[in-house]
């Protein structure tokens, strides 16, 4: 690693990369320089929600590209306003404000701040195991020593952590000094955890009574991934905020803060503000690929197929299985890396979490029951 950060390529080696180097996609397939064809349980990171490259996607950033390419909020955008309307009737009520962001980091920071502003107070909450992003804010969110000597060095004050499902332990410090509690309803970098739904109610309970904001990220967990257009919907608990990222697109980078007129309240011209958000190619990519989610029936099909993968996971041994529809954790009785690894050779790509015993899956939400048993296959014959 340190000759690499010395000599060498110039892109920063930063991450620790697959074996594998797709030049194209279609569906749940990567393709390889050598036309090979491999599986994509990972989803490119949770993102491709309607598969690699779809053709309606692919088709609505051409079409706008050839027409707008870009121009900022400081403007008006029949696309960005119609984007708006569709994911504030998709959120559950009274979830009707949508500003535009282009990634889920800068979404919760917007949230975190919004909840600041409007409470006047600054101390946050956030659950062991809750993964949040790198900026200010949401880093001092994110669990993790590694984050959180990120943090200090920043200077940020860190969120007070709290077990994951603890009740009493959120009772005990959600006071009139907190501005905001964040949670992830299912965990995706932990390893697809998905909370009790008791926790998320008492949650709503506490926020509510200490007048501080609920906001939940479902930068992962949302935009049909855990069975409904959100986690929040599957639970049956509304947040104050919702913050949306990855699968909104399926590869353009977008992101989106989702409030309730309480959060709402006050807001005037230049409190928020972000150039690229909400541009025109990708509103009409995000609005395309919502489209296909609806048409297609994808978010009925995360159910039926995650149901598919928990059932033959737990028939191959894996010990439990936990997540929610198309976020799914296979928690193993061995490290996950060496499964994950053990997968490259039969071409199916799949991810790790921060529980090392954890094989994190989140498959397009188009994935099908034939890729689901050719997944559950390869499966078997590595475990
Ligand atoms: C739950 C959750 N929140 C926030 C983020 C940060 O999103 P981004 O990398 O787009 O800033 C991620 C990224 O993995 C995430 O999984």
């Amino acid at each position: 690693m340190q000759d690499t950060l010395t000599s060498g390529p110039a892109l920063l080696p930063v991450y620790a990369q697959m074996p594998v180097t797709p030049v194209r996609g279609h569906g749940s397939w990567l393709v390889d320089e050598q036309g090979n064809e491999w599986l994509d349980a990972y989803g490119g990171h949770a993102v491709a929600s309607t598969g690699h490259s779809h053709p309606a996607v692919v088709k609505a950033i051409a079409d706008q590209a050839a027409k707008l390419l870009f121009y900022s909020a400081a403007v008006p955008h029949p696309l960005r306003e119609q984007l708006a309307e569709r994911i504030a009737s998709l959120c559950p009520d009274p979830l009707a404000k949508v500003f535009f962001v282009n990634s889920g980091a800068e979404a919760n920071e917007n949230a975190i701040a919004l909840a600041r502003k409007r409470t006047g107070r600054r101390n946050l909450v956030s659950i062991r195991g809750g993964w949040h992003g790198r900026t200010p804010g949401a880093l001092s969110c994110t669990d993790g020593a590694r984050y959180e000597e990120a943090a200090k060095r920043a200077g940020v004050p860190l969120s007070t952590k709290v077990a994951f499902n603890d009740i009493a332990g959120l009772e005990a410090v959600v006071d009139r000094s907190v501005a905001a509690v964040i949670l992830e309803p299912v965990q995706g970098i932990q390893g697809a955890r998905d909370f009790a739904p008791e926790f998320l109610e008492a949650a709503r309970e506490i926020c509510t009574r200490a007048g501080a904001a609920l906001v939940f990220d479902e930068i992962q967990c949302g935009v049909g991934r855990s069975g409904a257009f959100t986690a929040a919907e599957v639970y049956g608990v509304v947040p104050d905020a919702l913050t949306l990222a990855k699968g909104l697109a399926a590869g353009l980078p977008i992101g989106a803060t989702v409030i309730n007129p309480w959060l709402a309240e006050g807001l005037t011209i230049g409190d928020l503000g972000s150039t690229f958000g909400g541009g025109p190619v990708v509103c009409a990519a995000t609005l395309a690929n919502l489209d296909v989610i609806e048409r297609e029936g994808l978010i009925a099909n995360t159910l039926v197929i995650g149901e598919r993968i928990r059932t033959g996971a737990l028939a191959l041994g894996v010990k439990s299985v936990q997540g929610r529809g198309l976020l799914l954790g296979l928690c193993l009785d061995r490290p996950a890396a060496e499964v994950q690894k053990a997968l490259f050779p039969y071409r199916v790509v799949t991810g790790t979490s921060a529980d090392p015993n954890v094989l994190r899956l989140m498959p397009p939400l188009s994935f099908s029951a034939a890729e689901a048993d050719l997944l559950l296959a390869a499966l078997g014959k590595v475990l």
